[in-house]
């Protein structure tokens, strides 16, 4: 059973039937077949084979290869002729994948022996292709570059969820909205809905910067560093680091081929910005519950219920927050992977893809998703009031009203908490916060001036000091925002 279910050479594990078997079937068994007598078992190329999922890094695989040959060219080891030939190749290897025309050989145990397969079809020059070069180096300058390009095209996703969240909240801004804000999930103070939304927008502005610093250390070639220990034939890894657009080579060929430190890097910070996610996805699990009743989601972001016609469901909230177990998983398996393992190359380290590239994938649906859900969500200011200028909420305010005067702010405390708690004694919830504005009006140290910071909305208007929830400073702190947004924008166009 298992042995018809597994792929037994590295197609994607699906239903398909396998591929036609291309001219290589009369060609070698394997790139080192030589060494061999015995053909491979069907279980060790169904456990060995990563071509299912290497697939996905063939451009990455064909540039690096090119980069490689006209480095063999340029000190000699290749003629100009061979390597126009070998690049030909490759290009129409390239074409023939990226058109599914590609034939690929149950020999094709990943991609870079696809590649290199095929091209020597297609041009017998090719057979020099892996001059000098070992698919050790080779894996890790194709995954780097591939983790490159997955690092820009997410930021830009990342950033364009934090450009939503920052052009909701300048229209909370503008509207007035406020909420309460909460600690230990209990109504606390009021902030404006705008800081709210802002604050996600600082907390993916971060996964930004930790995504940059990830791809500053992916950055690095380790093209040339062969299969351990470099190599006894003039090598240049600096002309293919260049050639690749690399910003730095390999120190230690060692260190090239075992390096995974990148995607454990760039796994943290996708697993922190899952965690992000996550966090923005519960409350909108909250919010958008009939308790809360801040947010209507729209129909286009919502799902309903196939037995309860009346339900309306925030699916995408709840992936946003179920989607952020597995990034943590895949950080903490790769570190498990990596843990033990002596120089250099083993081949654990084929287990660095499959994590990096759905951690990627995940990561990518779910910016999507939210973001249509937060360019779309109706706020609803009304229920958001209700909490945010219950009198309450103000309790802190007139405390500190007590202090500007001279009372101690222990003494403060002391006394606001002690009307607090008369107001809380009156048996009708619905008349405990008029109660409270009563007995802050008739108390001696207090009175009617102090009794204003009750009304509708002070409380959030008189939050003012630098960072604040309260519209004047989270005037200025949209400005910073758009500003960080804008540099970070900039900092990824010009990569
Ligand atoms: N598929 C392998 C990987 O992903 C490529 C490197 C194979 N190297 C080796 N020495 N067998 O790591």
């Amino acid at each position: 059973m298992f042995a018809d279910d597994t792929p037994a050479h590295g197609t994607p594990a699906d239903d398909t039937p396998p591929p036609p078997i291309g001219p290589s079937r009369t060609g070698p068994a394997t790139l080192w077949q030589g060494r061999f007598t015995g053909a491979p078992a069907d279980a060790l190329a169904a456990l060995n084979d990563s071509l299912g999922f290497d697939q996905r890094m063939f451009a990455e695989d064909i540039a690096v290869s090119r980069a490689h040959v006209s480095m063999l060219a340029a000190v000699g080891l290749l003629t100009d002729g061979e390597r126009d030939d070998i690049v030909a190749a490759l290009d129409e290897v390239e074409i023939e994948i990226a058109e599914g025309r590609m034939f690929w050989a149950p020999t094709d145990e990943d991609i870079h022996t696809a590649v290199e397969r095929r091209a020597t079809e297609l041009c017998g020059a090719a057979a020099k292709m892996h001059t000098g070069r070992s698919r050790n180096d080779q894996v890790a300058t194709d995954l780097r570059l591939w983790t490159r390009r997955a690092i820009d095209e997410l930021t830009g996703l990342l950033l364009g969820l934090a450009r939503t969240l920052a052009a909701r909240a300048r229209e909370a801004q503008s509207a007035g909205m406020r909420l309460p804000g909460y600690t230990h999930l209990q109504q606390a103070q009021p902030v404006g809905l705008a800081h709210h939304l802002a604050a996600h927008a600082w907390a993916l502005l971060r996964d930004v910067e930790r995504l940059g610093d990830a791809r500053r250390r992916t950055d690095v070639s380790p093209l040339g560093a062969g299969a351990l220990a470099g190599s006894t034939l003039p090598l240049d890894p600096s002309a293919t680091a260049a050639e690749l657009g690399f910003a730095a080579v390999f120190e230690n060929s060692l260190d090239a081929v075992s390096d995974r430190d990148y995607v454990a890097d760039t796994l943290f910070a996708l697993a922190m910005s899952g965690i992000h996610l996550s966090r923005l996805g519960e409350e909108l699990v909250l919010w958008s519950s009939a308790e809360f009743g801040f947010v209507v989601l729209d129909d286009a972001f919502a799902t309903g219920s196939s037995m309860m016609p009346q339900k309306k469901n925030p699916d995408v909230a709840e992936l946003a927050r179920g989607k952020a177990g597995r990034l943590i998983g895949y950080l903490a398996g790769l570190l498990a992977t990596l843990k033990g393992l002596p120089l250099a190359y083993n081949k654990d380290l084929q287990e660095d893809k499959e994590p990096l590239f759905d951690s990627i994938d995940t990561v990518r649906l779910v910016v999507l998703a939210l973001d249509g859900l937060m360019q779309t969500v109706e706020f609803h200011a009304q229920a958001m009031a209700a909490g945010a200028d219950d009198p309450f909420a103000a309790a802190t305010d007139l405390a500190e009203w007590l202090v500007a005067r001279g009372m101690p702010f222990r003494d403060a405390h002391g006394v606001i908490a002690g009307l607090v708690r008369r107001a809380l004694d009156e048996p009708d919830v619905s008349s405990r916060p008029h109660r409270l504005t009563e007995l802050v009006t008739t108390h001696p140290d207090l009175g009617p001036e102090a009794a204003r910071l009750l009304a509708p909305g002070a409380a959030y208007l008189s939050r003012s000091t630098p960072g604040a929830g309260g519209p004047d400073a989270v005037a200025v702190q949209l400005e910073r925002l758009d500003a960080a947004l804008a540099a970070a924008g900039d900092a990824q166009a010009g990569r």
